[in-house]
């Protein structure tokens, strides 16, 4: 099958062919936009493409801020097939190989605060930085600790989020992220303190997750209960698109109050909606006056992801009771989406799933920036 790639009920395709699609897809005029047919979300073939070409080149939010304050802070995580260990370091919150240069364990597991990592199969020991520290018993002619330390990946703090990069020259991130300061810059985003996270695997595409999370089409639909009080569908409006970025604005009803002051100068407007946006290839976030939702899809397999949520608040307006009032709203939207896409999932891989139109601009016009920012990266 490594000729091929759609593994569908449908006639073998090859690369080129799936390119071909994309290209059509993404090209298609924003009166008429069409989505991927279904075979970009089945194929194992297609990931690993993906995964080379996309997925290890850009990006990933890989936690806040916040969660790294005291020296030595860290988190563990795998992104793409690779063991990372974040931490902050003397020099700022670093990006290490969760990988031990002797003979490959793991050095951490889950969060916590250490001074060093010390590997739990011959003790070597290393700094926050990385550097090998000790080696015990290494006496061999021409061993040199200095060409052992943890391998490092680019890292960098925005908006108060930590994001990696695999590759080993990363895209600017500052250019795909231009035009964000604008939209969500008033928010004050980097203020925003963390007081919930949680991970949990999805058996769904990583694709069909950016596209749920970036259109309000679905809202009232898939939300009766949840959102549709707030954010209706029909208050949807299509917000700015960037080089990595898309948004969208869901409007609160005139009769809805706001969600809190927020921070100071924001206008009565961005206190009456909540701010979407999606940075390119794998997060989406949710922003609003006192509360702010960021989801990172790690995608596993074709079928498959890890998505860890986290929930963050300005200032000290929402009380203990209402943020867990808030946390519970999320888990029961985050459920009612994972229902959806599952049950989706099972069935693109049929050889209906051509791929339909989508709705305007308003609605699913993210979905149609996504797809042209697909179809840029692979053209490049
Ligand atoms: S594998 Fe880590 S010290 Fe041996
Ligand atoms: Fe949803």
């Amino acid at each position: 099958m490594e000729d091929g790639i759609a593994e569908t009920g449908a006639a073998v395709l090859s690369l080129d062919a799936l390119r071909q699609d994309l290209a059509h897809c993404a090209a298609a005029p924003a009166d008429a936009p069409r989505g991927l047919p279904g075979r970009f979300y089945v194929s194992e073939a297609l990931f690993r493409h993906e995964c080379a070409a996309l997925l290890r080149r850009h990006w990933h939010c890989v936690g806040r801020g916040d969660e790294f304050e005291n020296p030595g802070d860290y988190l563990t995580l795998t992104l793409l097939g690779e063991p990372l260990i974040v931490v902050r370091a003397d020099s700022g919150i670093v990006a290490l190989s969760n990988v031990c240069r002797h003979r490959g364990m793991p050095l951490a597991e889950g969060s916590g605060n250490a001074n060093r990592f010390v590997c739990r199969y011959h003790a070597w020991t290393y700094d926050t930085d990385g550097a090998l520290l000790r080696a015990p018993r290494m006496q061999n002619a021409g061993f040199d600790p200095k060409t052992c330390r943890l391998g490092r990946f680019a890292c960098v703090e925005r908006f108060g989020f930590v994001y990696v990069c695999l590759a080993q020259t990363p895209p600017d991130i500052d250019a795909e992220l231009e035009g964000l300061e604008a939209l969500i810059g008033p928010y004050q985003p980097g203020e925003y303190r963390i007081v919930h996270a949680a991970t949990e695997t999805w058996q769904c595409n990583w694709k069909a997750l950016v596209e749920n999370f970036m259109e309000g089409y679905h809202l009232s639909v898939v939300h009766p209960q949840t959102l549709h009080g707030y954010t209706p569908t029909g208050l949807s409006r299509k917000g700015p698109v960037g080089a990595g970025f898309t948004s969208y604005f869901a409007n609160y009803p005139d009769n809805i109050p706001t969600r809190g002051e927020g921070a100071p100068g924001l206008t009565e407007e961005a206190r009456h909606r909540s701010t979407l946006f999606a940075a390119f290839p794998c997060q989406v976030v949710s922003v609003a006056a006192s509360l702010l939702v960021s989801l990172s899809i790690r995608p596993l397999a074709a079928t498959s992801i890890d998505v860890r949520w986290t929930m963050s608040v300005y200032g000290d307006e929402l009380d203990g009771d209402t943020i867990d009032q808030r946390i519970a709203l999320w888990e029961d939207v985050n459920r009612e989406d994972r229902e959806k896409l599952e049950a989706m999932q099972a069935a693109l891989g049929s050889v209906h799933a051509t791929g339909g139109p989508l709705a305007g601009e308003d609605f699913e016009g993210t979905v149609r920036d996504f797809l042209r920012w697909l179809a840029r990266q692979d053209a490049q």
